[in-house]
């Protein structure tokens, strides 16, 4: 699907955002190998360390589904004057379930999205070859 397209869906699930304690709302929109887009956003707690961003709120969602495999992912930061890319412990999660070259987008409106990769956002990959097979 268009970027665009997923960035709309994305900016929709940032609007549920729960974070009353930083103001900044993400939302994500993933896309599952068979085409299903499953969306998450950022859920905080007032233990801060045991806030959820939105990109694994959405992978977790997915996973929960029955969904092993996605081909893209497109976040959504509206409150945000520039695009804002996934954080490390994301980046590390979502490489366990996309291969290195999906396509991710990021950004605060849609046109200012910048078009990267799971392997760029995640070099180096120490731990590749532990990975998963089912
Ligand atoms: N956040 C995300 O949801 N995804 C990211 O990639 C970066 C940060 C959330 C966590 C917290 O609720 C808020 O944004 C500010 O860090």
């Amino acid at each position: 699907m268009d970027a665009k397209e997923l960035f709309k869906i994305a900016n929709e699930a940032a609007a549920k955002s729960y974070s009353p304690y930083s103001r900044f709302r993400v939302g994500a929109a993933l896309v599952a190998e068979d085409g299903t887009i499953f969306t998450g956003t950022n859920v905080e707690n007032r233990s801060f360390g045991l806030t959820i961003c939105a990109e694994r709120s959405a992978l977790v969602a997915a996973v929960s589904a029955g969904h092993r495999r996605f081909t893209e992912l497109v976040i959504a930061t509206p409150d945000a004057e520039y695009p804002v890319s996934p954080c490390g412990a994301c980046r590390q999660v979502l490489s366990e379930f996309m291969d290195p070259d999906a396509p991710v987008h990021f950004g605060s409106r849609p046109e200012d999205l910048v078009a990267t990769t799971i392997g760029v956002l995640l070099p180096h990959d120490a731990l590749h070859d532990l990975k998963g097979t089912s």
